[in-house]
């Protein structure tokens, strides 16, 4: 294969496996689900759905992606272990174009301080991996982790290795961000002159972005041959992120004439992709955040404003539709019906199954009694606490709260529970947000452990709606919630309901598998 005449760089989506990893990042197999379906819509070309061997929750998640998303090839990461690889082979069986990725470090400090391999026994291990994984899959994508940090000569022998033995994709990660362009576009070209069967693989690359520079490291790789970039939704990882997937496909779309490459990316999806991720792993998009921030495309400055009204292209490189952003900020309002408010939602990119866009349309339709202009930016807020909110089993009827300056703050919420019950409560607290807290644990009986809370404002006016997320502790185990409300107390207590759902859902379904062992185990005694 001749890569410089390739002129089609495959995106490879590891959202959901290197973003998912990073602290706080965490999805439930609903959000997976979700986000794995819109990173098919954006027709991305791989998505890495997991590390299968991780935990058996990995291992679901990754067959319940191959089960369901059809279009992308769906790939699981595996150490060069047997085991590794036999759980990925497992867990991709339903998908109909399947990769299995494996991944040994090859720099010294991870030779000698991690592995306390000698550099023959890793090559050894990296083609014993590869071959086994032949032996279930197809395709196969080698990566030697922290590459950017090998020495070249070893290197290149480790890739011929690989190659050899079966890699249809050689993966070049620098995966503690420490390259910089030019040093990263020049290991690549070693690459392709000293490994002999370079041409029988697509080179890939794999940039952390520690130094800020993993999309121009990416871009580097690409200039001088790399085929497969890999990279995450809002640039989403471990530590300071991956390669972000909107800036790399933008880059290479805006500066085609530079590149002279495509990719086969639907680009009028990406905000909308990129707004999902944002809202389910609660990793706000910074305002200035290029391609997908809310100001990429705003200009404040007279003489800006000047020139763009004179001629769009005089300080806009590219269009905010293209990227999918709709450009009016066009206010619904009460009065506006189900048809309009259709139209907006599927301008804005996004399509809702029906379930979906009768309970945004109802949120809609109780904001607009509060709210006097309704911007997209609060629409999008309804379409993801539609697409992504949770379903009971407790909702709040009423919240009181009294708070002040020199007055105790107290709460007093009446909640329903999905089995009929209905109960009150009420608590005092330091502010009107912890009152709110202890009176849904006293009435729900479940007792967080809050560790992160966040405020801020979805879109502008005195009247605007606050989007609250908060990060809480359970039974050592982290979860996330989302609140949205133009008043930010109500805001807070819905995003703590709704981690308190999610609690009580998964209580429910633990002891449900219990009983149901329990059950199987005297039917066989
Ligand atoms: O950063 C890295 O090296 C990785 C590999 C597993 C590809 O994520
Ligand atoms: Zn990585």
């Amino acid at each position: 294969m001749n890569e410089q005449a390739n002129k089609r760089v495959t995106i490879f989506d590891t959202t959901l496996r290197d973003g998912e990893q990073a602290p706080g990042c965490s999805m439930t197999l609903r959000e997976k689900l979700r986000v794995a379906a819109a990173l098919r819509d954006l027709r991305v070309d791989v998505i890495e759905a997991g590390f299968a061997a991780a935990s058996p929750g990995d291992f679901e998640s990754v067959k319940a992606i191959a089960e369901s998303v059809e279009g992308p090839r769906i790939c699981s990461l595996a150490r060069c272990h047997p085991g590794d690889i036999e759980r990925a082979a497992r867990a991709l069986e339903p998908a109909a174009n399947r990769r299995i990725h494996v991944f040994v470090a090859t720099s010294e400090i991870h030779r000698k301080y991690k592995l306390e391999l000698a550099k023959d026994e890793i090559i050894r291990s990296a083609v014993d991996a590869v071959r086994l994984a032949r032996e279930s899959c197809d395709d196969v994508e080698f990566s030697p982790e922290d590459a950017s940090r090998t020495e070249p000569a070893y290197l290149a022998e480790v890739v011929a290795a690989v190659i050899e033995a079966g890699a249809g994709t050689v993966n070049i990660p620098d995966t503690v961000g420490y390259t910089v362009p030019t040093e990263f576009a020049e290991l690549f070209r070693y690459l392709r002159e000293h490994v002999p069967n370079i041409d029988q693989a697509i080179l890939s690359v794999h940039c952390h972005n520690d130094l800020g520079m993993a999309v121009a490291n990416s871009l580097a790789a690409v200039g001088a041959g790399a085929r497969q970039v890999e990279c995450t939704i809002n640039g989403i990882g471990e530590r300071a992120g991956n390669c972000s997937l909107e800036e790399v496909v933008m880059a290479l779309r805006t500066r085609a004439e530079h590149f002279g490459l495509e990719t086969g990316i639907d680009s009028t999806k990406l905000y909308p992709t990129s707004r999902l991720v944002a809202s389910i792993t609660g990793m706000h998009i910074p305002r200035n955040k290029a391609v997908v921030g809310e100001n990429a495309f705003a200009h404040e400055a007279g003489i800006h404003q000047h020139g763009m009204l004179k001629h769009a292209s005089t300080y806009e490189i590219m269009r905010p539709e293209d990227v999918g952003l709709s450009r009016s900020n066009l206010v619904l309002g009460k009065h506006s019906g189900r048809h309009a408010f259709r139209e907006r939602v599927e301008q804005l990119g996004f399509s809702l199954e029906d379930a979906e866009l009768n309970r945004a349309f109802d949120a809609f339709k109780q904001l607009a009694d509060r709210k006097k202009e309704l911007f997209d930016s609060d629409l999008e807020a309804i379409i993801m606490n539609a697409e992504t909110g949770s379903t009971g089993p407790w909702t709040i009827d009423e919240l009181h709260i009294s708070a002040g300056t020199g007055t105790i703050a107290a709460a007093a919420v009446q909640l329903s529970h999905a089995d009929g019950r209905t109960i009150k409560e009420a608590a005092v607290g330091d502010g009107p947000v912890e009152a709110a807290f202890t009176a849904l644990e006293r009435a729900t009986g479940i007792d967080l452990d809050l560790r992160n809370f966040e405020v801020r404002s979805v879109s502008i006016g005195e009247d605007a709606q606050g989007e609250v997320t908060v990060t809480v502790e359970y039974n050592g185990q982290s979860y996330r919630g989302n609140g949205v409300s133009t008043d930010i107390v109500e805001a807070a207590a819905r995003a703590y309901l709704e981690v308190i759902n999610r609690v009580a859902r998964r209580t429910r379904h633990d002891s449900a598998e219990a009983d149901s062992v329990a059950a199987k185990q005297a039917a066989t005694i």
